[in-house]
């Protein structure tokens, strides 16, 4: 009765894993892809304030004009890159929209999109479901999880059509260096294919880093498709508004697939993200700077358990661990932690990247200590188990 299309995508052990916790009960979740702030509440009240006076019908499927201007001027401040908030921003239900509007629009059936592993794992259900075949191109650990050019240009066929690049990165929290972004643009334009490019965690650089936009390039226009959104970067995550910037005629043929399955995205939400985008923004350097101090205090702990490695990520709040030496599967590693531990991580075979665990550090510096404490304690029986 259902379609082969939907019946072919795995569902994600993440569900079995969240079932066990459940089960156990007393977890310390550092599993998740949100901020655990609250979002700030100038944010809060532009939403209240949209449904009180009014703003409960459909917008403009584009998006609130006021808002795209301010996204394009946005991008314009931090990126020096021209776009028009007329024919060049499409807001959507958050980045997951946008991302999946995009591929709809860019793969036909049969094409190839090179995604690097690991991948955050709807850009494999995106392939899927534009029927396009993913192509993997595994990162490495020893160089920092930064894609080495030479090897995407490798697995580039005739058939290629889209590259997927995430900057910063979930989940191993590598920031992409410009010039890496330099030769993935000119890779794209030797055999004119489409970066997109998932920038969700651009706010979220520490140590004085800077996030390098592809948009930043003066070729984007062409080959470049940005997906971005609020969530991460002002905690908002529920709130689902993301947007695309891309070329005019681009944006024409997504906006055919957004009015169908959106018509617009959520108008009291876009309200809010415009009194976001107008106000202070203390708070996002508030969340980030607190995030570093939380990635600091988790690759710490870490490295204390006998075992696991833990280089520093650069961005996003995720700290992708190394656990080869413990000498068990990801999936059984993180299994072993929820019933021993209540502590919930994600295993790095749901990246398809055996050997390393993904910890979010979007929890209280209490609850890390807490949650790190446990595991190593649970690491320290593991060891001293008898292997059956
Ligand atoms: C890499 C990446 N892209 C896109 C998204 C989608 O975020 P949202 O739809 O909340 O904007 C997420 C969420 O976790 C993400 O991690």
């Amino acid at each position: 009765m259902l379609a082969d299309r939907i019946l072919g995508v795995q569902r994600s052990p993440f569900y079995s894993i969240m079932e066990l916790a459940a089960k156990r009960g007393d977890c310390i979740y550092l599993q998740l892809g949100e901020p655990d702030f609250v979002t700030p509440g100038h944010v809060r009240e532009a939403a209240k304030r949209a449904l009180d006076e009014g703003h409960t019908h459909y917008g403009p499927d584009r998006g609130i004009p006021e808002l795209r201007e301010l996204i394009a001027e946005k991008i314009r401040r931090q990126y020096g890159a021209s776009y028009n908030g007329q024919d060049e921003i499409l807001v959507t239900a958050g980045g997951q929209a946008a991302l999946h509007v995009a591929v709809m629009a860019l793969a036909n059936p049969g094409d190839e999109i090179i995604i690097l592993l690991p991948h955050y794992p709807p850009y494999v259900v995106n392939a899927q479901l534009a029927g396009a075949k993913a192509v993997f191109v595994r990162l490495k650990s020893e160089e920092g999880f930064v894609p080495n050019p030479d090897d995407i240009e490798k697995a580039v066929t005739k058939k290629t059509k889209i590259i997927i690049v995430l900057t910063p990165n979930n989940p191993t929290g590598a920031v992409y260096p410009r010039e890496t972004l330099r030769r993935l643009l000119d890779i794209a334009k030797r055999h004119n294919l489409v970066v997109i490019a998932d920038e969700v965690y651009e706010s979220l650089v520490y140590d004085g880093h800077e996030h390098a936009s592809l948009l930043s390039f003066p070729e984007a226009k062409e080959h470049v498709v940005q997906v971005n959104s609020f969530s991460k970067t002002y905690a908002m995550t529920g709130l689902r508004v993301g947007y695309l910037a891309a070329s005019a005629d681009k944006l024409l043929q997504f906006l055919k697939y957004h009015h169908t399955v959106n018509i617009s995205a959520n108008v009291p939400c876009q309200v809010a993200c415009i009194v976001a985008l107008k106000g202070s923004q203390d708070c996002v350097e508030e969340m980030r700077s607190a995030y570093q101090k939380r990635r600091d205090l988790v690759v710490g702990l870490l490295n204390d358990i006998p075992g696991v490695h833990c280089d520093l990520p650069k961005g996003s709040f995720f700290a992708f661990a190394d656990i080869r030496e413990l000498g068990i599967g990801s999936l059984e590693f993180v299994e072993y932690l929820v019933k021993e531990a209540g502590v919930v991580l994600t295993n790095g075979s749901g990246f398809d990247y055996e050997g390393f665990v993904r910890v979010s550090y979007a929890a209280t510096p209490e609850r890390i200590e807490e949650a790190m404490g446990r595991m190593k304690a649970a690491v320290l029986r593991m060891h001293s188990k008898p292997s059956k």
